[in-house]
């Protein structure tokens, strides 16, 4: 196979593309504010607020919103769709194609599927000198520090843990099914405001946030982006629909007069390319 056949297969085949294909009905949850289709589920839910079991459900499985990754997919190894794929194989083919020096991040991985995917166009270009680094509580998201981040008051992320909290082993395992566990996949395990200050990293080419909150966007840049080379990418996952995602970017560039133009990918991420 070619590799360039490999890897549009493994895209789809990480977002889970071949199952919408056959349009099966897997369970998924809903998204937040989205009622359930069954009173009896939604009085229960009203009764059981926030607990677990308020956003399993079997619904009809929407191929739209998987393409464009804005859904939490019950099988795929990426909630990323195909778009935010395509822009993740066009930022690390650049980079390599420009000898832009540094390694590569992504802080939130849940199961793993964009680093995986990282993992996999490094191994095709035959890069063997720069790591993935894969960054993560294992357990889901924080709760939030509204004292500290106004922007997370209120944010119930943290809730979802049964869907979100996917652990290393987990992760680990989803890299060996494709053949992609080697010496080149780092972890960085805990929460993101303990390990990316002393993260041994030293440079980086290409920098993805996925963590949805302020505080994980914030800490991530914080720490992360003054080793980010230029000529190298910054990744916003969540941008277009977290609101505390976006301020948390809008701070950052403010405070540090960043101009570079952000360039949207579609309704949820953005990109851009540092230039100085
Ligand atoms: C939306 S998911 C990431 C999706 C993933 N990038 C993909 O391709 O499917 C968010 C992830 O960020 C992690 N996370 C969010 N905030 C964090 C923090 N402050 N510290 C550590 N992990 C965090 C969660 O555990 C979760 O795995």
């Amino acid at each position: 196979m070619s590799d360039n056949l490999y890897i549009d297969l493994l895209k789809k085949v990480l977002i889970d593309y071949h199952r919408m294909e056959m349009g099966e009905t897997p369970p998924i949850q809903r998204n937040k504010g989205q009622k359930p289709r069954y009173m009896l589920l939604y009085m229960l839910e009203r009764i059981l607020k926030n607990s677990a079991f308020t956003i399993r459900e079997k619904i009809p499985f929407n191929r739209e919103r998987r393409l464009n990754g804005v859904d939490w997919p019950a099988y795929a190894d990426s909630m990323v769709g195909l778009k935010r794929m395509d822009n993740i194989e066009f930022c690390v083919n650049d980079t390599i194609k420009n000898n832009i020096p540094g390694d590569l991040i992504e802080t939130g991985v849940w199961r793993g599927g964009s680093v995986i995917f990282m993992r996999a166009l490094l191994k095709v270009a035959g890069v063997t000198d720069k790591t993935v680094w894969v960054a993560d509580s294992f357990e889901g998201l924080p709760k939030p520090d509204a004292d500290k981040y106004a922007a997370d008051k209120g944010d119930n992320h943290y809730v979802f843990s049964n869907v979100l909290a996917i652990s290393q082993e987990q992760v680990m395992y989803n890299f060996e099914k494709y053949g992609l566990l080697d010496g080149q996949v780092k972890f960085l395990k805990g929460w993101f405001k303990d390990t990316l200050p002393t993260a041994p990293i030293e440079k980086l080419s290409v920098l993805r946030l996925d963590g949805d909150m302020y505080e994980s966007t914030i800490n991530a840049l914080d720490s992360l982006y003054p080793k980010l080379s230029k000529g190298g990418y910054l990744i916003i996952d969540d941008f277009g629909v977290v609101p505390g995602c976006k301020l948390a970017v809008m701070d950052y560039r403010e405070k540090h007069n960043i101009t570079e133009e952000i360039i949207r990918i579609d309704d949820a991420g953005a990109f851009w390319k540092k230039l100085n």
